[in-house]
């Protein structure tokens, strides 16, 4: 079973669903980065596209814990996230969609870049490829 971590309103085809608000019906919720119901082990795929940012980077460990419980055993994650430089223009549209267009305040939108891959540590670096202004890579458990 594949996963899409954070999947709002456009969904990566062949993946279950998950998220933690929006009107979208989602296979899962997500609350406190936790994937409610799902199994420990039980998706060969995770994928997490433009989500990571939101992510303050205190919080970040909870959420690759959660990957690592629910990847089996040489599960692969993939991840696709705006490259350093395109981090201010990223989230000045993230701050007209989601606060001024959508009024969204739950979605976090931290002003500092993080670099997400040195919490990814106890995963191996498998694969990346760029598109459009975001990097890809391909992490296995
Ligand atoms: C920019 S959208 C990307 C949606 C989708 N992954 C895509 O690429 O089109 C960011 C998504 O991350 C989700 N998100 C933000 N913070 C989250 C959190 N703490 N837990 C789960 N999902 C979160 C939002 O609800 C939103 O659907």
């Amino acid at each position: 079973m594949k996963l899409d971590y954070g999947s709002g309103s456009q969904p990566k085809q062949g993946y279950l669903t998950s998220d933690f608000c929006g009107i979208s019906q989602y296979d899962y919720m997500i609350q406190d980065y936790k994937v409610i119901g799902a199994q420990d082990g039980m998706f060969e795929t995770i994928h997490c596209r433009n989500v990571i940012h939101h992510i303050p980077k205190e919080d970040l460990p909870i959420l690759v814990n959660e990957f690592k419980r629910l990847l089996k055993k040489g599960g692969r994650l993939i991840i696709s996230e705006p490259r350093k430089e395109f981090h201010k223009q990223n989230l000045i549209l993230d701050i007209i969609w989601y606060r001024f267009l959508k009024n969204e305040t739950k979605i976090k939108l931290p002003t500092e870049y993080v670099d997400y891959k040195k919490y990814l540590s106890d995963f191996n670096y498998i694969a990346s490829h760029d598109e459009f202004n975001n990097e890809i890579i391909v992490f296995q458990k």
